[in-house]
């Protein structure tokens, strides 16, 4: 026996060592489980899951979507406007980013030439309105159109753009660049204060469509893919707890817009179509998650 310990030289010479040694090990182990257990319980279950780990998971990655661009703006939305490169980290960068929901990146010249191309007062209306996946003032109401256009600014100049910043908010004053401030000739100007309300000006012709076929046009771009925390369709575990409050408060949310804890549900996820085409697109979608 001693002899085997010497030619193995083990650091291991007691019953007490050998305790000692089993017991390390198995302690070892166990973290290494728990470690993994929490690892797979957090990163794994976004989207889906627990409620609790999709609002933490999800939370955190939308955070500059669900915090700031709320809180910040409800908190000195009256009087302080904020400057470009601040709206832009609130609220475009969940977006204009990662390039989520197919948003042109910024930086991105290849995607940015032909938008460009369009000048910027019509970058500037489809910020401010939204256009297909883009959802008006990027998902949130309470922007001012001037922090907007600040926004448009900071991110086209990165893209290959040299536009001026519109001049500051003096009432009245028409800023130099943003002719489409208060007035767009032609154009329907939709209510901007009255986010519900939009015109319905190039809404395509779906006041007849099918939930389905709203869906496709208006929703699909974040529920289809689970973007920027959007239950996905036909997601049983992330529709169950919604579907429970009931259909009025889903066509409230789904209408009028949402901030909950998973992101922003813009108003008629920035769409302009009529109240009861996007009802349809919701009983679709729930009935999609049975
Ligand atoms: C929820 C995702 C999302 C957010 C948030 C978002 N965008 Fe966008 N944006 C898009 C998508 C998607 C497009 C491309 C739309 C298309 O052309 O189909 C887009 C396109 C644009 C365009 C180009 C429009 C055009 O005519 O080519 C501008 C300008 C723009 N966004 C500005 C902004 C600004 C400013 C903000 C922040 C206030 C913002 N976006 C926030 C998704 C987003
Ligand atoms: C720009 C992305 C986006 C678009 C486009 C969008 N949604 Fe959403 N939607 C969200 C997000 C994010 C949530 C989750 C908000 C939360 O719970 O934090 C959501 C949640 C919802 C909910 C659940 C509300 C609740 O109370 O739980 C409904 C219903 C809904 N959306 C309907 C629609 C319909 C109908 C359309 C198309 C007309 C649409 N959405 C388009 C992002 C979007």
């Amino acid at each position: 026996m001693s002899d085997a310990h010497h030619e193995h030289d083990s650091i291991i010479r007691t019953p007490k060592q050998l305790i000692v040694a089993v017991a390390g090990f198995f302690l070892v182990i166990v973290i290494g489980i728990i470690l993994l257990v929490v690892f797979a319980t957090s990163d794994r279950l976004t989207g889906a899951g627990t409620k609790s780990q999709e609002a933490e998971a999800v939370a955190e990655r939308i955070q500059p979507l669900a915090e700031q661009g709320f809180t910040l703006v409800d908190a000195n939305a009256p009087k302080v406007l904020q400057a470009g490169n601040a709206v832009y980290a609130a609220v475009c960068a969940a977006c204009h980013d990662t390039g989520a929901a197919g948003a042109p990146k910024t930086g991105d010249t290849g995607a940015w030439s032909a938008r460009l191309g369009q000048g910027y007062d019509t970058l500037y209306k489809h910020a401010v309105e939204g256009i297909r996946a883009m959802p008006a003032k990027g998902g949130n109401p309470d922007l001012d159109d001037l922090e907007v256009a600040r926004a448009v600014v900071f991110m086209t100049n990165k893209s290959g753009a040299s536009f001026k910043e519109p001049a500051a908010p003096a009432p009245a004053a028409a800023p130099a660049a943003s002719t489409a401030d208060t007035a767009t000739p032609a154009a329907p100007v939709p209510a901007i204060a009255a986010p519900a309300q939009p015109a319905p000006a190039a809404a395509p012709a779906v006041s007849q469509a099918s939930g389905q076929n709203v869906y496709n046009a208006a929703c699909v771009a974040c529920h289809g893919a689970g973007v920027a925390g959007a239950p996905k369709l036909g997601d049983k575990a992330a529709w169950t707890p919604r579907i429970a409050q009931g259909n009025a408060i889903l066509y409230e949310h789904a209408i009028k817009g949402f901030q909950g804890k998973a992101g922003v549900m813009p108003p008629k996820g920035g769409a302009s179509v009529p109240d009861a085409d996007v009802k349809a697109a919701v009983d679709f979608m729930v009935a999609a998650a049975k």
